[in-house]
């Protein structure tokens, strides 16, 4: 792994971008493990590297409106709050616009997207140079502190990635403030340096939910994308009606591959295209074949555990 900065390392680091790598990059707030928003398959070795036994939807970061404005449905109270504190430590929740290119994977199968404006001239450089938004969570293990320095990432990960653009220490220290905007009423999920009080002097007194309700995790919710189709799990083979969703070369040529080379990395970047697919083609019942519980197929298995209970 290498440690890189300045204008030259915001170059490399941008090439490995384009080449569906990830890379460590500062913001404001902490280091994010990012990829290209775009890319099911850098998406998918950010949850790799991560190590979670579930899919988390992911931040997408942009460099300029323009570009969150063709990925998301803006309200007007969201377009105010992205005028007033972007670039800056909030991220919001909104509904994915109907030609977002942003990988089902990056939102693990929901319906919104979460997306901020890094204040980091480093960050901001990274995504102009890499050519598009970058998707990336907190580049810490999970279950771990999010890191505020290169140092920290790199005591995390070794050379598990490839590349750390080191920006010094973040000016922040604090994950960004996340505010849904994608129920009737705004919620804070996440609170940050941008406080309820600083919210409301924009909004005016609007019904603001801190999440001091219990809340189920994002993993867990109801509006997460489950297909119309009943799914049968460790299925090896099967019965008539059904269609096969298959992983691995023995896998019949007829069914649906998750990856004819079973690779684990492949399946995860293709699950929640291919959950969508089983709709479009008004499939009813499916059989999925056994995916190994180990690496990401944790994660893959715990979606489709999820997708196949209704
Ligand atoms: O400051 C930050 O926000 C840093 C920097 C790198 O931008 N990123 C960060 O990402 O903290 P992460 O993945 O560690 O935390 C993002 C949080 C997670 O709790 C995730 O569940 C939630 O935002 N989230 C992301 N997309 C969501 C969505 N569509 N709906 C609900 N929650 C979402
Ligand atoms: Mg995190």
């Amino acid at each position: 792994m290498q440690i890189v900065s300045g204008r030259k390392g915001i170059k490399q680091a941008a090439d490995h971008l384009r080449s569906s790598n990830i890379v460590a990059f500062p913001t404001e707030t902490v280091y994010g493990l990012g990829g290209m928003a775009y890319n099911d398959d850098a998406v998918a070795k950010i949850f790799e590297a991560k190590s979670r036994p579930k899919f988390n939807p992911l931040i997408i970061h942009v460099a300029d409106f323009q570009t969150a404005n063709r990925l998301v449905d803006f309200c007007p109270q969201s377009l105010k709050l992205a005028e007033t504190f972007w670039p800056g430590p909030l991220t919001i929740i909104l509904n994915r616009s109907n030609n977002s290119e942003v990988s089902l994977l990056a939102g693990a199968g929901l319906k919104t997207t979460a997306i901020r404006m890094p204040d980091n001239d480093i960050a901001l450089d990274l995504i102009c140079a890499a050519g598009g938004p970058i998707a990336a969570p907190s580049a810490n293990k999970s279950g771990r502190v999010s890191p505020t320095r290169a140092i920290h990432v790199s005591e995390e990960f070794g050379d598990t990635i490839p590349c750390i653009l080191d920006g010094g220490p973040c000016l922040l220290g604090l994950e960004s403030t996340v505010i849904d905007f994608s129920d009737a009423i705004p919620t804070i999920l996440r609170p940050g340096s941008i406080t309820k009080q600083d919210i409301e002097e924009v909004l005016g007194k609007i019904a603001l939910d801190t999440g001091k309700k219990p809340r189920v995790a994002p993993g867990m919710m109801a509006r997460h994308y489950a297909p119309s189709a009943k799914l049968r799990l460790n299925a090896k083979t099967k019965k008539r009606g059904e269609t096969l969703v298959g992983f691995g070369p023995e896998a019949p040529r007829d069914s649906i591959n998750l990856s004819p080379t079973g690779n684990l990395r492949e399946a995860a970047a293709k699950l929640f295209f291919t959950l969508r697919e089983l709709d479009k083609r008004n499939i009813i019942e499916a059989a999925i074949m056994p995916i190994p519980e180990t690496g990401l197929g944790v994660a893959i298995n715990d979606r489709l555990r999820r997708a196949s209970k209704k």
